[in-house]
């Protein structure tokens, strides 16, 4: 069998194209952040529109918003809604037990929170995001700016190499709530759950990247066609 070579941006719009497909009419959608996402919401308008889907859309970031009320879906905040049948989201690294790292488009508040209310979660994501262990990808970790030199000290002494995450002029990087990341050099991350609770635990500390136990399905773009793990 002869199999085309993607590039990493035509795998992200095969998977993006394939989860559009698992929304149903009638339901209330999280829509998560970034660029293989960003494949889905266009395809997701395009059912809205050729197929009259009457779909509530529940995004987590401004990048989101503009893009999906541009295209006519009807949003309304986690705040508004009852319940969200299921949250479409990109991931940055998953391993093998399905744990994955989330924030490298910064919306990982949002989107956490809009993960922890749905019943039901899939990432979509090319090959390359996934890994044995979590770790290759930094983490990122959402801080208040008051005392983030502080907590970006104790990281450092924990050998956690912290860098303050930059936006495109070189200034730091304000996520939509206002705060600042700091990323994790860890390399490998051999407990995630005790670090997950070791940086909730810190103050200062609003949010962090590690998305656990959160994840049903993830749907992987590969080049002979999108694969479904659950
Ligand atoms: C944003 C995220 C994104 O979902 C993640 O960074 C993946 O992005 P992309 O689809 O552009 O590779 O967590 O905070």
């Amino acid at each position: 069998m002869k199999v085309k070579i993607m590039s990493q941006d035509e795998l992200k719009k095969l998977v993006g194209e394939e989860a559009a497909t698992w929304v149903n009419d009638g339901m209330t959608v999280g829509l998560g952040t970034g660029s293989t996402v960003k494949f889905m919401v266009d395809a997701l308008a395009r059912r809205v529109q050729e197929e009259q889907l009457n779909i509530t859309g529940v995004v987590t970031s401004t990048v989101t918003a503009k893009q999906a009320s541009a295209l006519n879906i009807p949003l309304k905040s986690v705040d508004e809604v009852d319940n969200i049948d299921l949250t479409i989201d990109g991931a940055d690294e998953i391993s093998a037990d399905f744990q994955g790292i989330k924030g490298g488009g910064a919306a990982l508040l949002f989107e956490k929170i809009v993960a922890v209310n749905s019943r039901r979660n899939l990432w979509i994501v090319d090959q390359s995001k996934l890994s044995d262990k979590l770790g290759s990808f930094p983490l990122p970790v959402e801080v208040i700016p008051y005392g983030s030199k502080k907590l970006f000290s104790i990281f450092s002494k924990r050998g956690y190499a912290p860098t303050f995450r930059l936006d495109n002029n070189g200034q730091l990087k304000h996520t939509d709530s206002g705060n600042l990341i700091i990323d994790l050099h860890l390399k490998m991350i051999e407990h995630p759950h005790d670090l997950a609770a070791e940086l909730s635990a810190q103050v200062g500390v609003v949010e962090h990247g590690l998305f656990l136990d959160l994840v049903n399905t993830v749907i992987v773009g590969y080049p002979d066609g999108p694969k479904i793990l659950e």
